[in-house]
């Protein structure tokens, strides 16, 4: 018998310090703390976030193992996210792997966050139904193309294999999340603006404003002009009217959500029209979105398009796409020396 593939995957980009645990390409487990630690200053704040990880990684990790019913001596490699991100908080993920993996003699695999967004597409999972126990197994096929949206990228994604992935297309500015959160800041609501937003959006009207989109060459995307053409009509109508956003703040959050996603899909049907794509993902934190969802299933039906939407705990930042992710590379080789540094700035 062929031996068992154990990995732990280690996720310490920005605020979230998660551990999971993979075998054989299943999830066994996938812990998460978040860090509330934040919110009161409304965006997160690096050296926190570090302390936070560092208080945090041991009793994850171990609780990720103990739900997998997985001994760290059954383990067969450790990926960590080596990149990009803060760098306080890498090096919190990037250390405490290096340190296991050495202790145990297995080896280290280093792993893109952004790839590993894009691959939580292949994160399988056993879900207990009634008395059978089904696998739930619905990837798509390659070669797909996968919109990559999250706090601090946009782009579009041509995935060719699970190793052979290029950027078609970026934000030449702000991301769709950060123009999101910062709108909702402007507006005075809590952070992350994101799920606020989205929550408001659905009791407003998506027609109510029209905001500016850009014209950008390419598949490229560009949210810092819609940001600020927010933020003036904001302080037009405040001057008129000092309860505006009070009273309009459905209305606005709607329009907004509805202009975010109309120039995301808007270029991304360009993309795969020009491809001759149908396999279509999407990936990240604003993958939550639920205007960005149903646009989604409204271009299946319009183009044809096979959709890929991830399980809202695999649209933030998790471990089990950074386990998964390892089990890839574990599979091709793709392993990383002791010495190799965390980075803060890389693309797929
Ligand atoms: O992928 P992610 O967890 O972190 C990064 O790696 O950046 O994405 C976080 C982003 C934030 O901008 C947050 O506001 C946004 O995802 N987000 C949402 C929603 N949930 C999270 N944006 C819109 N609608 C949501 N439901």
């Amino acid at each position: 018998m062929e031996k068992e593939i154990v990995i732990l995957g280690i996720e310490s980009s920005c605020d979230d310090t998660s551990a999971a645990v993979v075998r054989d390409g299943m999830l066994l487990s996938n812990v998460t703390a978040s860090q509330a630690v934040h919110e009161s200053y409304g965006g997160v704040v690096p050296e926190l976030a570090s302390r936070a990880h560092e208080q945090n990684i041991v009793p994850v990790v171990h609780e990720a193992l103990r739900q997998a019913g997985v001994t760290k001596e059954q383990l067969s490699a450790v990926a960590f996210t080596r990149g990009p991100g803060l760098m306080g908080s890498l090096l919190v993920g990037v250390s405490f792997a290096k340190g296991l993996a050495r202790s145990l003699n297995i080896p280290l695999i280093d792993v893109n966050h952004l790839q590993g967004h894009v691959l939580a597409h292949f994160i399988r999972e056993k879900e207990v139904n009634e008395s059978t126990s089904q696998q739930i197994n619905k990837s798509p096929a390659f070669p797909f193309l996968c919109l990559l949206v999250s706090g601090g990228n946009s782009q579009i994604v041509l995935v060719e294999a699970y190793n052979r992935m290029k950027v078609i297309g970026q934000t030449i500015d702000d991301a769709a999340g950060e123009a999101i959160d910062k709108c909702s800041k402007v507006m005075g609501l809590g952070y992350p603006g994101g799920p606020i937003i989205d929550r408001l959006a659905r009791q407003g009207d998506p027609k109510a404003y029209l905001f500016s989109k850009p014209h950008i060459e390419g598949y490229d995307y560009s949210f810092s002009g819609l940001k600020t053409s927010f933020l003036y009509f904001l302080r037009d109508q405040v001057r008129e009217n000092p309860d505006f956003i009070e009273q309009h703040k459905a209305d606005l959050a709607a329009s907004l959500e509805r202009t975010v996603v109309e120039i995301l899909m808007e270029k991304l049907r360009r993309a795969a029209r020009d491809l001759g794509i149908r396999e279509v993902a999407v990936a990240g934190g604003v993958s939550a979105n639920t205007g960005l969802r149903n646009s989604f299933l409204d271009y299946a039906r319009r183009y044809h398009w096979n959709v890929y939407i991830p399980k809202f705990g695999f649209t933030t930042d998790n471990a089990a796409m950074i386990a998964i992710t390892g089990y890839y590379k574990f599979q091709d080789g793709d392993f990383c020396s002791i010495d190799q540094p965390a980075f803060s700035r890389v693309t797929i």
